[in-house]
């Protein structure tokens, strides 16, 4: 609270944007300064609700010298970094993640957006974050499957880039230790990948790893299996793929299965992998040139591959 405090002094004019469910520790935070409730949901994650934080900074007379600060997961960083983005042609902005999902991901790396007609993030700007405050206490109340949606990301990130904090996450995830020193550290490897290519050319793809299938998985579940577990069975779709491509060395895919399940991730999809490939391969419109799918050549080293389509399906 304090170290928001200091982190706020700056700067002249501070708006909050705050997510309902976290109201009464966001009015807390926010003390002394105008602050907007906002539903964070996906059919809330619009033009419109952006537009109306646009129109609350404007009633307030909010200048190019405000700050906006969110309070939330990533649906309100995204909307409340979008409108900060835009209003008055952009004002800065920082916020603080009240989910392990955005604490390891959605708030960094400066992605904001909002949905159209149910299409997920198709109106963004890129807009970095002056700062991300870290408050662990909000991990307090969040629900088991939003943790677990936080724990597939965060060994995403150990697994593209770092072996040795994989293997210790898993043994913290399990032995349900204090995982604030792995936040930390997996929030600075993205941080470290999005400052190398912040708008996603080539390195920063990275990121996806497991994505291609956790987006196929929730499309074809019609979203009744959530982010979090897609992503989770994605990951060891794409180490499988990678082991038959021998790209990986054998085995790799059962050492994953086997950490995801020791952490309460889940690990089979019930989408036979033709089916998620035609899925993967429509969606990404693969042509001639094939896809980027992002592989694991071991446990902390992710690759970018560009693969036919044939291929794909043969492997
Ligand atoms: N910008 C990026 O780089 C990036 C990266 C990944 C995801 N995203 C976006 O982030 C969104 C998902 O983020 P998320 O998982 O943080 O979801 P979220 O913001 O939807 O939060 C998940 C749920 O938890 C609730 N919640 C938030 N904090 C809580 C707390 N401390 N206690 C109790 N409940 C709490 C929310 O109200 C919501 O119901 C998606 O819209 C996705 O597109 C963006």
């Amino acid at each position: 609270m304090n170290e928001l405090k200091h982190l706020l002094e700056p700067y002249p004019r501070v708006f909050v944007v705050y997510d309902r469910k976290v109201e009464a520790k966001a009015l807390q935070l926010s003390e002394g300064h105008k602050a907007f409730a906002i539903d964070a949901d996906e059919n809330h994650k619009t033009l419109g609700q952006a537009e109306d934080i646009c129109r609350s900074l404007m009633n307030e007379n909010a200048n190019r010298d405000a700050l906006l600060l969110t309070i939330g997961g990533g649906i309100t960083s995204d909307i409340g970094g979008f409108a900060a983005g835009i209003y008055k042609r952009g004002i800065r902005f920082a916020t603080v993640p009240t989910t392990l999902l955005a604490m390891v991901d959605a708030a960094i790396g400066g992605k904001t957006g909002v949905n159209l007609d149910g299409y997920k993030n198709m109106i963004g700007v890129f807009h970095r974050p002056e700062f991300v405050c870290l408050i662990p206490e909000f991990l307090e109340t969040l629900p088991e499957k939003e943790l677990r949606a936080g724990k597939a990301e965060l060994l995403k990130t150990f697994l593209i880039q770092d072996g040795e904090n994989y293997t210790k996450a898993v043994q913290a995830i399990q032995k349900g230790e204090d995982l604030l020193p792995f936040i930390k550290k997996a929030a600075a490897i993205k941080q470290s990948i999005t400052d190398q290519d912040p708008r996603e050319k080539s390195l920063r793809k990275i990121l996806n790893l497991g994505h291609s299938w956790a987006h196929a998985i929730e499309w074809k579940s019609q979203e009744s299996i959530s982010h979090g577990d897609a992503v989770a069975m994605g990951i060891i779709r794409a180490a499988r793929l990678s082991e038959n491509l021998n790209i990986a060395p054998e085995g790799l895919t059962d050492s994953i299965t086997a950490d995801f399940k020791a952490c309460g991730l889940p690990t089979e999809c019930p989408y036979a992998d033709t089916e998620l490939l035609q899925a993967i391969l429509k969606d990404k419109k693969a042509g001639g040139k094939g896809l980027d799918i992002i592989l694991l050549e071991n446990i902390g080293k992710a690759v970018i591959k560009n693969i036919s389509a044939d291929d794909l399906l043969e492997h």
